[in-house]
């Protein structure tokens, strides 16, 4: 799956850990303008550049429903897509996977967080058309990682306190 809107973007600085906009849920996208456009080609281009696999608009300092990501499923197949407005669905029947998760909020260190090892979201484009991602593999926990900063919520917030302060104090050293 590929984006056009994956290239000719500008980069924007990441918004860290502890900024109110990561820590806050998003508005429903109700304007479906240019400036959405400029905002999800920019997302790529900050996402590039600081080599992400998924991005959401707080993590720009916009606090709006969108993501995007570049990821490959189980298959290893890569998923190059954004989605306005996502809802997410995790199946009835959920295998967990617990393996190792980052986050550009949060730089450097990663820890395990226990997810679904299926999720599929459903929300529209920029142009307002019907999308639908199904994950699986490293995919399906960036759908959520990603559903999860829309609702205010860091992957911090599902490890134990100990291993929080451990991941905060080696991302952000002087703090
Ligand atoms: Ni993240």
């Amino acid at each position: 799956m590929h984006d056009p809107l994956s290239e000719g973007g500008t980069a924007r600085p990441i918004t860290m850990h502890g900024t109110p906009v990561l820590h806050t849920r998003c508005a429903e996208v109700t304007a479906f303008d240019d400036e959405l456009v400029t905002l999800v080609r920019d997302m790529y281009a900050s996402m590039y550049a600081a080599n992400g696999v998924g991005l959401a608009a707080n993590q720009v300092g916009v606090g709006l429903r969108v993501f995007i990501v570049d990821c490959p499923d189980a298959d290893e197949e890569r998923v190059v897509a954004h989605v306005v407005n996502p809802e997410l669905e995790l199946p009835e029947v959920r295998t967990l996977d617990d393996d190792a998760e980052g986050c550009l909020s949060v730089p450097g260190p990663s820890s395990d967080v226990a997810r679904p090892d299926h999720a599929l979201v459903r929300g529209v484009d920029v142009y307002g058309e019907p999308v639908v991602i199904e994950g699986t593999g490293l995919l399906a926990r960036c759908l959520q990682h990603e559903t999860d900063h829309l609702n205010g919520m860091v992957y911090v917030d599902r490890i134990s306190n100990k291993e929080r302060k451990r991941v905060l104090a080696e991302a952000f050293p002087s703090t």
